[in-house]
């Protein structure tokens, strides 16, 4: 029987040295190197096919983009989803390209699997988790973790075993990059105090670069899902896709953080996410025009408990399901549309509307009379009652002291 092993592969140099040393370290006789594509540049994923190529892997490219839409990014929208400020897209694609490497693995028979990441960071946690869950007798090896390599070994290695490496050696910063979200590290972004230079930024214009004149952008959403953009209704990766142009135009998602990572290292990260801002803030206005004060104010902890899962990686624990339950019920009148400009890096709401409003403008408006206004007297005498007896003993009881 032929030791099968299948790498999750991404064609830079941790993942591909992986390669060689699943052959030599590892004893295995066939790789399957799996790439999934959520909207990484194509020709990352065409080197990508073409080193496995060259190192005479089993290689397949899957294309995950849809999925990644409607089953990771929109469930992120409806929870606002965001940690530390970071509109997670890394995070989020991490389980989608775990579980495709496990059907992967089910279809060529293998049950062991390997990935590059390193021990310091998030990703290991969870892809292993993901694999974990759905196939547990899966074996994982993470070599770059379990002999500790840096980064000029790893180079040496490449060059005694024909790794192609040249484009890794031309790369100065480490980016990782999804339909929701471009992420961009290392070089000098480690210090935190660098500011990051304007290379490092492909999908959104500098502010100072972006049009002299606003633009107005209406965003249609259906039970929490936006549908359509400027009233051209468009399919989920299309309209993802054309939300981050828009905004990218305008120079607005552009996110620079320290985040703390589940190991607790603070990392600096830089983050382009137009499409994702905009999403979001829209989002959010129409969800402040339909959900009453109370279910805006438990769905804030809601939000942040499943961005705390989605960040981790756990995305299959049964709170996340649960508090998924909570998101369909409010996202059902997540319904309507938002207006927003842009303008030099600004994004502002500039209008929205839905059946489900809980706005009268009879109710609300200086001019009106349904209020009656008389009504509030007896409602603003009681107000903050125990407030003001606290204040009103307070002061009895210091006198008495004197
Ligand atoms: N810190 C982020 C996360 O864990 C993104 C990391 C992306 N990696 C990169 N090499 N840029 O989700």
């Amino acid at each position: 029987m032929k030791k099968k092993v299948v790498l999750v592969y991404s064609g830079g140099l941790d993942t591909s040295i992986c390669i060689p040393m699943m052959r030599e370290e590892y004893g295995f006789d066939e790789v399957y190197t799996v790439t999934v594509d959520v909207g990484q540049p194509k020709e990352d994923i065409q080197q990508a096919a073409e080193k496995a190529a060259a190192m005479g892997t089993i290689h397949r490219t899957v294309d995950a983009k849809d999925e990644f839409i409607r089953d990771y990014c929109f469930p992120a929208l409806k929870a606002n989803g965001d940690y530390q400020g970071y509109p997670m897209s890394t995070s989020i694609a991490r389980p989608l390209i775990a579980k495709k490497a496990v059907e992967v693995a089910l279809e060529v028979g293998a049950t062991a699997f390997a990935h590059g990441c390193t021990g310091k960071g998030n990703d290991q946690f969870r892809i292993e988790y993901t694999i974990r869950t759905l196939m547990p007798e899966a074996i994982i090896h993470a070599p770059i973790r379990e002999k500790n390599l840096t980064r000029s070994w790893e180079i040496e290695y490449a060059k005694k075993h024909n790794v192609p490496i040249q484009q890794s050696l031309e790369k100065i910063w480490s980016i990782d990059e999804n339909l929701w979200g471009r992420s961009i590290e290392g070089g000098r972004l480690e210090e935190p105090d660098f500011a990051p230079p304007e290379e490092i930024f492909q999908w959104t214009v500098s502010p100072e670069k972006a049009p002299a004149e606003k633009s107005n952008v209406v965003m249609t959403f259906q039970a929490g899902v936006p549908v359509a953009i400027n009233g051209r209704g468009l399919e989920p990766a299309a309209l993802v896709i054309f939300a981050n142009e828009i905004a990218g135009n305008h120079g607005v998602g552009r996110i620079d953080i320290m985040e703390d990572r589940l190991m607790g290292l603070k990392v600096r990260e830089n983050y382009e996410c137009p499409g994702a801002t905009l999403l979001l803030k829209a989002h959010q206005a129409l969800e402040a025009l339909v959900l009453t004060r109370e279910e805006l104010r438990f769905k804030k902890h809601v939000d942040q408990e499943w961005s705390r899962l989605a960040y981790e990686g756990l995305w299959f624990d049964p709170l996340k399901a649960d508090l998924e339950g909570f998101l369909a019920k409010t996202s059902k009148r997540v319904t309507g549309e938002v207006r927003l400009s842009l303008y030099k890096g600004a994004l502002q709401v500039t209008g929205r509307s839905s059946p489900w409003a809980l706005y009268s403008e009879d109710l609300a408006s200086f001019d009106s009379k349904t209020f009656d206004q008389r009504e509030s007297t007896g409602a603003v005498k009681n107000f903050g009652l125990q407030s003001r007896m606290f204040h009103h003993l307070a002061m009895k009881l210091a006198e008495e002291k004197e």
